[in-house]
């Protein structure tokens, strides 16, 4: 088969297509027979070296696929050859053929193309376990996503809108701002124009919101804390702008907040496949009936990896990128 190989530098040009040998489904994975792959951050991490595969983890990239069933392993009885299917990878999604355990897979949902379904699992799999398991998001709250327009950000924005939460959102341009008010955010904010400290104050009156979803770390980590009410939560997924800093947790005491966050890839089998079953009961069907939708920016031929990781490095792009494998 043909897969994805990065290496030994750490820029978007060391990708190249190899052949290397078709994978073995264990017992209770499944081999899937990949048609699309999506991007997200964390390859951009694991080719930059930054986002090491955990142990036992395929090293090539790739952590999401859409495609066939083509074999089961042993004791496998959630799926069928021929089955189409999205699903979460451990790694190894760049690739003609992916293993994966049968328990992180969902059935493509209905109306949806093979292409948007491979954009689905990495970023509802991280904000169902960050925003419900984690932060508990309930209707009537308030939510704000830094990042609002990208994959992890349009799925979080989808979510809240499911749970009936406010969800506020900052971006870096106007243009982001205006997509992402339009797929459903109650406010955009553009962070280069305005504080969004400053925004949230006057959107919520002075309350703040009671959960914040943060991907950039680094000077935004005191300013999450100014933007939450009493009982807030913090919920960290990525340090774009770096994990230290000094910082005051004098308003975490007072305002009783929480503060946590977590990884998605180092899960055990059994933790992935609890989100998948709390997708398959909670959101497939409503991405399936249209009341929420995902966004497909560009699909790249899996020859062109390297072009699809700059766009995504340029932050050009709103929502998902995905690598036609076949
Ligand atoms: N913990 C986990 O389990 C987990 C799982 C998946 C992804 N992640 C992380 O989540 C992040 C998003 O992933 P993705 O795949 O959706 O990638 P992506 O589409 O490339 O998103 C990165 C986003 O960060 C935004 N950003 C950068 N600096 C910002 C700032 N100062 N303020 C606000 N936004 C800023 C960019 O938007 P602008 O252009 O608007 O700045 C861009 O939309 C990545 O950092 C990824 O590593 C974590």
């Amino acid at each position: 088969m043909r897969r994805i190989e990065h290496g030994p530098e750490p820029g978007p040009d060391s990708m190249r297509v190899v052949q290397a040998p078709v994978p073995e489904p264990g017992d209770g994975e499944i081999l899937i027979e990949v048609h699309f792959a999506g991007v997200n951050g964390p390859d951009i991490a694991q080719r930059q070296g930054r986002y090491p595969p955990p142990p036992g983890a395929s090293p090539v990239l790739g952590l999401e696929v859409a495609g066939r069933v083509a074999r089961t392993g042993g004791g496998v009885t959630q799926w069928r050859e021929g089955d189409l299917v999205a699903a979460l990878a451990p790694g190894g999604g760049y690739a003609e053929y992916c293993v994966v355990p049968q328990g992180h897979a969902l059935p493509v949902p209905s109306g949806l193309s093979l292409a948007q379904a491979a954009g689905l699992p990495e970023t509802w799999f991280t904000v169902w376990a960050n925003l419900v398991d984690r932060a508990g998001l309930k209707s009537g709250e308030r939510l704000l996503v830094h990042g609002g327009s990208s994959g992890i950000g349009l799925a979080a924005i989808a979510l809240a809108k499911l749970r009936g939460a406010s969800v506020f959102v900052t971006v870096g341009s106007a243009d982001k701002a205006r997509f992402c008010v339009e797929f459903g955010a109650d406010a955009a904010i553009d962070y280069k124009q305005e504080d969004f400290v400053e925004r949230i104050r006057q959107i919520t009156h002075k309350e703040g919101v009671d959960v914040v979803l943060d991907m950039v770390g680094g000077t935004y980590l005191q300013k999450n804390v100014s933007a939450l009410r009493r009982d807030g939560r913090l919920v960290m997924i990525a340090f774009q702008q770096g994990s230290k800093v000094e910082f005051d947790f004098l308003p975490v005491m007072i305002k009783r907040l929480s503060v946590t966050g977590s990884t998605m890839r180092p899960r055990s089998v059994a933790e992935k496949t609890a989100i998948r079953d709390a997708l398959l009961r909670e959101v497939w069907p409503a991405l399936g009936r249209g009341e929420i939708r995902s966004h497909l920016f560009a699909t790249y031929p899996l020859e062109q990896a390297s072009e699809a990781h700059r766009v995504m490095e340029s932050s050009r792009h709103i929502g998902k990128l995905v690598l036609q494998v076949r």
